[in-house]
């Protein structure tokens, strides 16, 4: 296997794990945070309808879910492992599950009248060539939606700190990690964030002007922008629901937690 191809597996085999236990979420909440995804992307009804979609590391699928519900014309998952919740997905007979890597993607040039993903890109091993097999894949006139991880913030440092234990230098291993936690017996949400946070191979962050410059407007997109679906009401509304926690990134608290927070840029090819 090539050191890429490793860490792949390695990642499927993480998300895999996380996303079958979430599955245990009651559909109720499995809907809301798929709404709250959704919302957070700056999705509207106007950029789904009718529209050939393709949700790029697709997870359990609450996002893909949701544009099908708002009238996708086509949707099409992908990731590197098939998780997608059970039964939700039989009334749709236009929702296509894609095993792939998203480095290398099984379709023609020119495809899609939609692409979004949502917290995938700074886990790839190349998230610039990731973004460039968006564009690709995208038709003239289409539009890329994504959702990375932004740079700065408290959580972010102690986080770095806490990854030199888990997997720069694993003293922690996963095997050990995830035992400890599995003992633990956490909710379903909880458990996912802690194995993802601490054991996923990547996990690169960005600034908004990185994004907006190295990866759109290099790659020729136009009318890139940075979008704040969620207001602090809403933020709050989606962590009362406790299926996720999510801020504002323009409220204080984000800012000194999280810094740059969620980044959501859209842009049109
Ligand atoms: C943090 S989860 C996000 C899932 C989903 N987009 C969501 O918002 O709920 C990251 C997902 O990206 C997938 N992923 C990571 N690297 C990938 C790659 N190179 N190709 C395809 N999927 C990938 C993982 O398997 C995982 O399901």
């Amino acid at each position: 296997m090539t050191n890429n191809a490793t860490v792949e597996k390695a990642t499927a085999d993480l998300y895999s794990d996380c996303f079958a236990r979430l599955n245990e979420w009651t559909d109720e909440s499995w809907l809301k945070q798929g709404e709250m995804l959704y919302q957070n992307l700056g999705l509207t009804d106007e950029k789904v309808k009718g529209k050939k979609c393709m949700d790029g590391g697709c997870g359990h699928g609450t996002l893909s879910y949701q544009l099908l519900k708002h009238g996708a014309g086509e949707e099409y998952g992908v990731d590197l492992h098939k998780t997608l919740k059970v039964g939700m997905f039989e009334k749709y007979n236009n929702m296509h599950f894609t095993q792939a890597s998203l480095l290398s993607l099984p379709f023609e040039n020119n495809t899609f009248d939609l692409i979004v993903s949502n917290g995938v890109l700074h886990h790839t091993v190349d998230s610039l060539a990731c973004f460039k097999e968006f564009v690709r894949v995208v038709k003239p006139g289409g539009r890329i939606i994504l959702g990375v991880y932004g740079k700065h913030g408290l959580f972010p440092y102690v986080l770095w700190v806490a990854r030199l234990f888990t997997v720069k230098f694993p003293i922690i291993p996963k095997s050990v990690g995830k035992k400890l936690i599995d003992i633990l017996g956490l909710d379903p949400m909880i458990r996912y964030q802690l194995l993802d946070y601490l054991y996923v191979p990547c996990l690169e962050r960005y600034s908004p002007k990185e994004i907006l410059q190295d990866f759109f407007a290099a790659k020729g997109m136009k009318e890139a922008r940075r979008v704040y679906g969620l207001t602090e009401e809403d933020s709050k509304r989606y962590r009362d629901a406790k299926t996720v926690y999510t801020y504002d990134p323009r409220d204080i608290t984000s800012k000194l937690l999280f810094g740059y927070g969620f980044i959501v840029v859209e842009g049109v090819k």
